[in-house]
């Protein structure tokens, strides 16, 4: 599939399930927690096609069709997954990223470059406002926050004059008004029919990005004033969720490691101090879009981010959506100063660049955020430090690395290692997830399986996908192979992957996992229809479900009779089998 899994999830969860169904004119009434209506799928007098407004899932109870809203609009629309996918990103005004270069899309690249273009001239034009004595005042305010003229011309800072400056000079060139607006360089006045600037005794930031346009610019006031930056509003060149200011300068150094800090003013002021490689995300929270661009440029990244508790928690974020993309990160935080640029006026380039040298894994960083949380000299929250840590220590893969922060805990908490080792033992998984491939299947006929195996295995996926716990336990006792019906093979296998981690799956989400009708039918099948109480299950019903797996699994075992191996391997799954026993932590 060409897109993400986080894309297809957000799109399906902007798309309310009923909505869209009602939006094909099938009429829904609401019974209880659902609603019902006339199935599409097959003709029928009384309604029995329910739609799942908590699950966002429908199922028929006529003629079986189940799904979520991907292999609903597949259905009615006759379609593949991928145009269900535009369809519902349409709906919602969802910007996917460009695929084809049809001739429309030949006539927005014209329209881009003209508003390129457009911003090109604002820009000159505010960097020789803020050069003419009509600049004096912000190129003091400048001044004495250290920022020299170099750094005043590689990043194109400018001057925004007075109400209607820039209006007046682009319009005098010819440019018309109506392009203007579009880029949010001028604002029409609600009163009069007059255009006036909206940016105005501003000091600019032009926001340029990899392909060295000018998509759009951040204006800070020089003194007193709210806000204290305005930055361009959504444009068909601008997007805010890209933006990383400065990556036009820092993609040149070609050094495979960037910084990445909150602000316009902390790249200036590292880039005055020598770094080159710093970008930007512009108070806007860092997100998968932001870490693209990045993934072309770098394989390291140092956080950087303000020290303030917004800071941190955006770093916390920030650091599993970089990592994710397989960029390593490190982490630069200090108490010392509120931000880069604070650090750098403070201590100087030459300490910063150690600082940076020695930044912490994220490893570190998380485990030093929890010590600030909790009060370890008190023994309760020591045991919740150590839960928690037990959760950071469990997602490293590398068991060296594992053992050092490991160590470090028990010197921290004085709890001992092996009690910590349990607890880790109880949380980690051996699994490792193949690398992440969207599955597109073939129904095959499946081998013969009685119903009552059939649905011990649909009870267990759904027990497994709702309590993170069960899962937990069950994957360290049963591993994919040993079930033979491939359908459920797969769903438990997207089930364990480690993105679901710790967390509640929600049989919608799992279901667009799946591109083909056949597997969403099945998953609408075990999720909807059933809702019995999987939250009471005993440890005593998990053990007899699984087990019920494995005896299935070791009756399909062929073996050779001359083939010693393979007796001595079916020996020892009767073996286990006979001392399965799976505990399920309540920690
Ligand atoms: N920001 C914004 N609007 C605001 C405040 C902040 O868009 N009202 C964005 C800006 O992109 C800013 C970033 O969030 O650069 C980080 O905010 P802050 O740390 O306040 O700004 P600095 O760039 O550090 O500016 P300064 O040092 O001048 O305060
Ligand atoms: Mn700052």
């Amino acid at each position: 599939m060409f897109y993400s899994d986080d894309v297809i999830e957000e799109v399906r969860y902007l798309n309310d399930i009923v909505d869209v169904v009602s939006s094909y004119n099938i009429a829904l009434k609401q019974r209880g927690g659902n609603f019902l209506g006339l199935c599409p799928f097959h003709n029928e007098k009384t309604p029995s096609f329910s739609v799942s407004s908590d699950k966002q899932m429908y199922k028929c109870f006529g003629c079986g069709e189940g799904g979520n809203v991907y292999s609903f609009v597949m259905k009615m629309d006759n379609v593949e997954f991928k145009e269900a996918l535009t369809t519902l990103a349409g709906r919602i005004n969802y910007n996917l990223p460009k695929l084809n270069g049809s001739l429309q899309s030949k006539m927005e690249n014209l329209s881009k470059e003209r508003y390129f273009e457009i911003n090109r001239l604002a820009a000159r034009f505010f960097y020789e406002t803020l050069m003419s004595d009509e600049g004096i005042d912000a190129r003091k305010y400048l001044e004495s926050r250290k920022i020299s003229n170099k750094s005043i011309a590689k990043y194109g800072l400018g001057y925004s004059g007075n109400k209607s400056a820039l209006y007046t000079y682009l319009t005098d060139l010819g440019y018309e008004a109506n392009d203007l607006l579009t880029l949010g360089l001028i604002v029409k006045s609600k009163s009069e029919d007059k255009y006036f600037d909206r940016f105005f005794n501003r000091l600019m930031f032009p926001i340029i990005d990899d392909r060295s346009n000018i998509t759009g610019f951040g204006g800070r006031v020089t003194g007193a004033g709210e806000p204290k930056y305005l930055n361009s509003k959504e444009t068909p060149v601008f997007d805010k969720s890209k933006n990383l200011y400065g990556i036009n300068i820092a993609r040149k150094t070609r050094s495979r490691e960037l910084v990445l800090v909150e602000g316009y003013m902390d790249v200036i002021a590292l880039f005055e101090g020598g770094f080159e490689n710093v970008v930007a995300s512009l108070g806007t929270s860092f997100n998968q879009s932001h870490a693209r661009v990045l993934k072309k440029y770098c394989d390291s990244v140092v956080l950087a981010f303000d020290g303030d508790q917004a800071g941190v928690l955006a770093a916390l974020k920030a650091m599993p959506i970089i990592e994710k993309n397989g960029i390593r990160v490190k982490v630069f935080s200090t108490d010392d100063a509120k931000d880069p640029d604070d650090y750098i006026k403070k201590f100087g380039a030459d300490k910063l660049k150690e600082q940076f040298k020695n930044a912490k894994s994220s490893m570190a960083f998380k485990i030093e955020c929890l010590l600030k949380k909790y009060d370890i000299d008190k023994p309760d929250e020591s045991v919740m430090f150590t839960k928690d840590a037990v959760k950071i220590l469990s997602d490293i893969d590398n068991l060296i690395e594992q053992d050092v922060y490991l160590r470090q805990i028990v010197s921290l908490t004085g709890i001992s290692e092996p009690a910590i080792k349990s607890e880790l033992a109880k949380a980690g998984k051996s699994l490792d997830a193949p690398p992440k491939k969207r599955l597109v299947k073939q129904p095959v006929t499946a081998p013969k399986l009685s119903k009552a195996d059939a649905e011990s295995c649909k009870r267990l996926l759904r027990l497994i996908a709702y309590e993170p716990k069960i899962r937990e336990a069950v994957v360290r006792h049963l591993s994919p192979e040993e079930i033979h019906i491939e359908i459920y093979r797969d769903i438990f296998v997207e089930i364990i992957k480690p993105d679901f981690d710790n967390k509640q799956i929600y049989p919608a989400e799992l279901s667009s996992r799946f591109e083909t009708l056949e597997w969403q039918k099945e998953i609408a099948d075990i999720f909807v229809l059933n809702d019995d109480e999987y939250l009471s299950a005993t440890e005593k019903e998990i053990n007899q479900l699984v087990k019920k797996i494995k005896e299935y699994h070791i009756k399909q075992y062929k073996v050779d009779e001359k083939d010693l191996k393979s007796l001595e391997i079916k020996a020892n799954m009767q073996k286990s089998l006979s001392v399965l026993n799976i505990k399920i932590s309540d920690g």
